[in-house]
């Protein structure tokens, strides 16, 4: 018999869930207002055709984890996970893309957080497709199930704007260098 659900320290994985409405939309127009304008100054990195810009560089993203951090807590089912690092990513098409891959990085808990976009853009996780409009996140295990997006269907004039808020439990390696 195949054992449906994987374990994190004896706990049954949540499958994946989107959230809709994450943020208010205060708070989700301030964010698209402080990163944004600011898109082509951050790092491009060709792998994945995108430009992207972490919570050490930008600590909006930090506040912004912080503001999460119930969410995930309740979501992921534990009182004790804490904001690792997060990073915003503006892929651009057509060449964008994300192979299939398990992070290595802080990322026991994932919120896929999809600020803004031109066109959809579905993230598979564990063999299952999640499309998110802006404002609507999908929290998965980015370090236990399998993540990537198929071919982008855009032109080069379109780009999908993600947040991903990244969190793990205090005994991490993050924590513990
Ligand atoms: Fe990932």
């Amino acid at each position: 018999m195949v054992l449906k659900s994987m374990t994190l320290k004896g706990t049954s994985l949540q499958e994946p869930q989107i959230f809709k409405n994450l943020l208010t939309s205060e708070e989700h127009q301030d964010l698209i207002r402080q990163l944004q304008p600011f898109v082509s100054q951050y790092d491009y990195d060709p792998e994945f055709n995108r430009f992207s810009i972490d919570s050490d560089q930008s600590p909006i993203l930090k506040t912004y984890a912080e503001k999460l951090l119930p969410i995930a807590r309740r979501f992921f089912k534990s009182e004790t996970l804490l904001h690792t690092y997060s990073l915003f990513v503006q892929y651009q098409g057509p060449n964008a893309k994300l192979p299939p891959h398990k992070d290595k990085n802080a990322c026991t808990y994932t919120l896929d957080y999809c600020l803004y976009q031109t066109v959809p853009w579905e993230l598979w996780v564990e063999n299952k497709s999640y499309l998110l409009s802006p404002n609507e996140a999908v929290a998965y295990y980015g370090e236990n199930q399998l993540h990537w997006r198929e071919k982008f269907n855009g032109t080069s004039r379109d780009h999908v704007a993600m947040i991903f808020f990244h969190f793990a439990e205090p005994d991490h390696w993050f924590f513990n260098p």
